[in-house]
């Protein structure tokens, strides 16, 4: 039986199976062939979709936005290329693996209504044994070990606190202040984020303070459902240079960053994932 645990976000697919952990740009693209190329339409998706966009006449698509699917088709995509890849596989879609897999997949609190869409693409694609769309920070509460927590997740499109009592999501709230809002600032293309080396401490510190302060001001309307609950923040946001510094002397408490704050959802999500087989 294959485990898998997929976060598909805004930014980047993180997929985690019992062979391998993926991580691609959610970037889909396709071009229609020149005349002398031949017939038809050539299609990419992650880092092979950013190397074609350098040839003239590539549609560039982000599939995802504020963590939710707006493009069904790249979006499809992704989840294909994800699966297949983490299966080691480039026959995911045939007999061997279907019925053979168990997926968890992780989604923003405030996305439920997308959830049976999701689970029914899966289905249709890949028959798999189970298919299960959870609340995708609780990847990271499962990641690290805890059952009573909130769990802010720091995203490219978006963040989102979830308060969990027993491992159940009693509350929560997507923030639209993310990653990419310092991308406008700091970035000149659509894929510019991919390369993480463009967050230096000196580009980034004004906006990574303004980020935090934001991301507070909204938190703070759920402050009395946090009480004294630890906080864990996961995403890539954490680690941009400053951010958990910024975020423990404004919160005035210190914050539990996973050991790997990127695949943290995905890495839970596939331990739920492994129980279950
Ligand atoms: N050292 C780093 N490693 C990984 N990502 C980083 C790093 N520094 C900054 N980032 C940025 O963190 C952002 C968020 O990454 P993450 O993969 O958590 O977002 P996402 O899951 O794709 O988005 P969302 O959760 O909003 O749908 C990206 O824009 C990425 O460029
Ligand atoms: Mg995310």
């Amino acid at each position: 039986m294959n485990a898998i645990g997929l976060d598909i976000g805004t930014g980047f697919v993180k997929c985690v199976s019992d062979k391998k952990q993926i991580k691609f740009p959610s970037i889909y693209a396709y071009r229609q062939l020149a005349t002398w190329e031949g017939r038809g339409i050539v299609e990419a998706v992650g880092d092979e979709a950013i190397k074609m966009a350098e040839i003239p006449n590539t549609r560039v698509k982000r599939p995802v936005m504020l963590g939710k699917p707006i493009d069904e088709k790249g979006f499809e995509k992704l989840v294909v290329r994800a699966i297949e890849m983490s299966l080691e596989s480039n026959d995911a879609l045939g007999k061997s693996l279907e019925s053979n897999c168990i997926v968890i997949v992780g989604l923003p609190y405030e996305a439920k209504s997308h959830a049976a869409n999701i689970k029914k693409m899966i289905t249709r694609l890949f028959s798999p044994k189970q298919c299960t769309v959870v609340a995708q920070v609780l990847g990271t509460l499962v990641d690290v070990q805890l059952a009573d927590a909130a769990v802010m997740s720091l995203g490219h499109g978006t963040s989102e606190v979830v308060v969990f009592k027993n491992s159940s999501p009693i509350k929560g709230i997507s923030i639209h202040h993310a990653v990419s809002e310092i991308m406008t600032e700091i970035g000149s293309g659509k894929t510019d984020y991919v390369n993480h080396e463009i967050f230096t401490e000196e580009r980034t510190k004004p906006h990574v303070i303004s980020l935090a302060d934001a991301l507070i001001d909204d938190l703070n309307h759920m402050r009395q459902d946090m009480e004294s609950l630890p906080i864990v923040v996961s995403g890539g946001g954490i680690l941009l240079p400053g951010m958990k510094e910024t975020l423990e002397s404004k919160l005035g408490t210190s914050v539990i960053v996973p050991k790997d704050p990127v695949f943290s959802n995905a890495i839970g999500l596939y331990k739920l994932a492994a129980k279950t087989c």
